[in-house]
């Protein structure tokens, strides 16, 4: 009988993610990258991270929101099928090894690395903080860098708006490794399907202050009014049976994305006049409502057990502080300050 040698478990490649928890998810997020990680966490180890202290850069002054909208976004990830048993959801805040590890990245971190982001540059413009930014704020880049790497992160699945973070992680690991030996790996950024979706009004990005959104979790009938009332539609179509220009329609743009199959007989009947807007955009909600449907009913199931939730991240963030005391013993010994004692305790 011959025996049969099982081969030593590779170490799977890591994943780091994350969000702010500052308000619901919505569609745009899930085609810009929460698509991703569900497919994901299956073939890499899946660290997903609820970004409370980067939240606190623009809502220090409503600390006291954090929880239910840490428990928000916790929610929003278990609907569409991230797995707690496969993936690790955790805290930021609860991770302090992480704020250490910005510490030690801030002293060799030039301040024009940060300066000249423009993600940083877009979002302090929209909140004319231009010439007065917060500390927190305009390092948060930094402390960023230190999310992703606290795991040693191969690959950061994101919406395109935080590709200068992701660049700038690379940077950050490339002058560590350098200064003080090899320690991390530099990580990639993996942008989803759809980069960056337009809001239903057709403006640039789909944003809930914007008023252009639909939510993960918004119910069956909120979305179908949502598309009704605001999506837009080609201006030039003022009766149904006018021929319509789906290349310049929100909506038709939609229908690419939510109803892939469907497309090529969308624009047939939208360019031949054979279908009205109203129509198409019931169509379109139809397809939406699709996909969010068997989120609804996860999300259901998790909504009535709250401390269930809260649960699975105590336990994920365990895991994540398991990892994160291990790359900090790494650090400490490549920078020599593994000083006699170190991690006795008081
Ligand atoms: N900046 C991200 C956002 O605004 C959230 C975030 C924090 C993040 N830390 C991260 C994303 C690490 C990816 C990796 O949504």
């Amino acid at each position: 009988m011959s025996q049969v040698e099982t081969a030593p478990a590779r170490p799977r490649k890591r994943i780091l993610t994350g969000d702010r928890p500052t308000g619901a998810l919505h569609i745009g997020h899930y085609v810009g990258s929460l698509a991703n990680r569900v497919q994901l966490q299956h073939e890499y180890e899946t660290f997903i991270l609820i970004a409370d202290v980067q939240a606190l850069t623009t809502n220090f002054h409503a600390p006291e929101n954090l929880r239910q909208d840490i428990l928000q976004v916790a929610l929003d990830y278990l609907a569409i099928g991230i797995d707690p048993e496969v993936a690790t959801i955790f805290v930021q805040s609860m991770v302090p090894e992480i704020a250490e590890l910005t510490a030690f990245y801030s002293m060799f971190v030039p301040v024009a690395w940060v300066e000249k982001n423009p993600t940083i540059k877009t979002e302090a413009r929209q909140r004319g903080w231009e010439d007065d930014m917060f500390m927190g704020f305009m390092a948060y880049p930094v402390s960023q860098a230190a999310d992703i790497t606290v795991v040693r992160a191969h690959l950061v699945p994101v919406g395109e708006d935080q590709l200068p973070h992701v660049e700038l992680t690379r940077r950050i690991v490339r002058k560590f490794n350098q200064l003080y030996g090899e320690v991390f790996p530099e990580p990639e950024a993996l942008i989803g399907q759809v980069p960056r979706l337009v809001g239903l009004d057709g403006q640039e990005k789909m944003s809930k202050s914007l008023g252009n959104d639909v939510l993960i979790s918004d119910p069956a009938e909120v979305v179908a009014t949502k598309i009704k009332r605001r999506a837009v539609t080609d201006p030039a179509r003022i009766h149904p049976k006018d021929p319509g220009h789906p290349e310049i329609c929100t909506v038709y743009r939609y229908h690419t994305i939510f109803n892939p199959a469907g497309q090529e007989q969308v624009r047939q009947n939208c360019r031949n006049g054979t279908i009205g807007c109203v129509a198409c955009k019931m169509d379109l909600a139809g397809h939406v409502n699709g996909l969010l449907e068997p989120m609804r009913e996860r999300r259901r199931r998790y909504e009535e057990r709250p401390n269930d939730v809260w649960e699975i991240l105590r336990e994920g963030t365990r895991r994540a502080r398991a990892v994160a005391a291990d790359t900090m013993a790494r650090v400490r010994a490549a920078m020599h300050i593994d000083y006699p004692g170190q991690g006795t305790g008081p």
